[in-house]
């Protein structure tokens, strides 16, 4: 089986072909195609994502893609299976640029459609190139969510908790702003904070103790703005003292509500996904937890962690084994929450 991905829903403009081979229970997945394009450039000097440009990018850059994607694989559109596009959430008008793209391929070269969850694509990526089984335990951690999840299967997951204000990776983000640090900010502040001291400043840790699995992280937004103001300057060690005291922060409010969801739902293995699990001192901090669990932390290789194309086809590979297609008149979903999924 073979599948096109198709992933706009963000800053990337992403294409990927993924074949799998095995059948079930497990099936082995293996990316022949893999074609990114950051817009990074377009966005950097508003210090974010605008919307506007974000599409028209989309729309400039996705026939191109699809044929790069094509080329390197060495198929026609014949030799596919499906069709996967992201459906949402997202920014509208990216989402509306790789669905239509998906809808129109589907439609000419007479293959099925399917429109993936982006979240249910992250969530699932692991399976791609680990061998995990459903029911897991999930940690989706991105730019725009952060959640705890029991996942059964596609479109089949219980949501255990989530973020009452901010996601995890827009408090990178925001943090790398205040400190100057550029944008992206995750992998920025990772590697500052890979010099500083993470016991120099105290900051405060949102929900911590508290029973549940919710999170929330403006309370340590507003304290790292307030720390960067009090900061004097010339003081050489600061940036990195202050990501490395965040990032051990981060660590300790997602490890405390890691552990108690493995209470709420007990399971032998914890995955992180998302942007924000590329982070690999907060992946070291989760396998430590998962292991005081009994359980294994499994994660996708960091470059299947950011948003991409291959997650896409997977989750569509996964729909499509399951019969799980969707019609042509499927509209774009800017909200799509994934644990009311479970009838599509
Ligand atoms: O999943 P993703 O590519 O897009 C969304 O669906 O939101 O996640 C992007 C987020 C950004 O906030 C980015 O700063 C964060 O993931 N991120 C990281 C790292 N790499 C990316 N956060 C912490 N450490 C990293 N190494
Ligand atoms: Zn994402």
């Amino acid at each position: 089986m073979r599948v096109l991905g198709i992933e706009t829903s963000c800053d990337e403009t992403a294409v990927a072909i993924v074949e799998t081979t095995a059948a079930a229970p497990h099936p082995v997945g293996r990316i022949l195609a893999n074609v990114v394009y950051s817009q990074l450039t377009e966005h950097r000097r508003f210090g974010g994502v605008v919307p506007e440009i974000a599409a028209r990018a989309h729309l400039e850059r996705i026939d191109g893609l699809v044929e790069e994607a094509l080329g390197t694989a060495g198929l026609d559109l014949a030799d596919l299976d499906g069709i996967a596009a992201t459906g949402g959430p997202g920014l509208i008008g990216g989402v509306m640029v790789g669905v239509m793209t998906a809808k129109a391929l589907a439609f000419a070269h007479e293959k099925p459609f399917i429109a993936v969850n982006h979240l249910e694509g992250h969530a699932l990526s692991v399976r791609l190139t680990e061998d995990v089984t459903f029911p897991y335990l999930l940690l989706l951690v991105s730019g725009g969510h952060c959640q705890l999840l029991t996942v059964r299967g596609p479109g089949d997951f219980t949501r255990l908790g989530t973020t009452i204000d901010d996601a995890v990776g827009e408090c990178f983000d925001k943090t790398a702003k205040l400190l100057g640090l550029g944008f992206p900010g995750g992998p920025a502040v990772e590697r500052a904070a890979a010099g500083g001291n993470p016991g120099r400043f105290s900051l405060p840790r949102p929900m911590w103790r508290k029973p549940g699995c919710d999170f929330s992280f403006s309370g340590l937004k507003t304290a790292v703005r307030q720390t960067v103001e009090r900061l004097e300057a010339g003081d050489r060690s600061a940036i990195a003292d202050l990501c490395a005291s965040f990032q051990r922060t981060v660590g300790d409010v997602l490890a405390d509500r890691c552990a108690n969801a493995f209470a709420m739902s007990p399971s032998p293995t914890l995955v992180v996904a998302g942007g924000v699990a590329a982070n690999l001192y907060l992946r070291r901090r989760l396998e430590d937890l998962a292991a005081r669990h009994g359980a294994r932390l499994v994660a996708p290789p960091v470059k299947l962690c950011t948003d991409n194309g291959a997650m896409i086809a997977w989750a569509g590979i996964e729909r499509l084994r399951l019969g799980m297609v969707d019609a042509l008149d499927f509209k774009p979903r800017p909200r799509w929450p994934l644990h009311s999924d479970s009838a599509s």
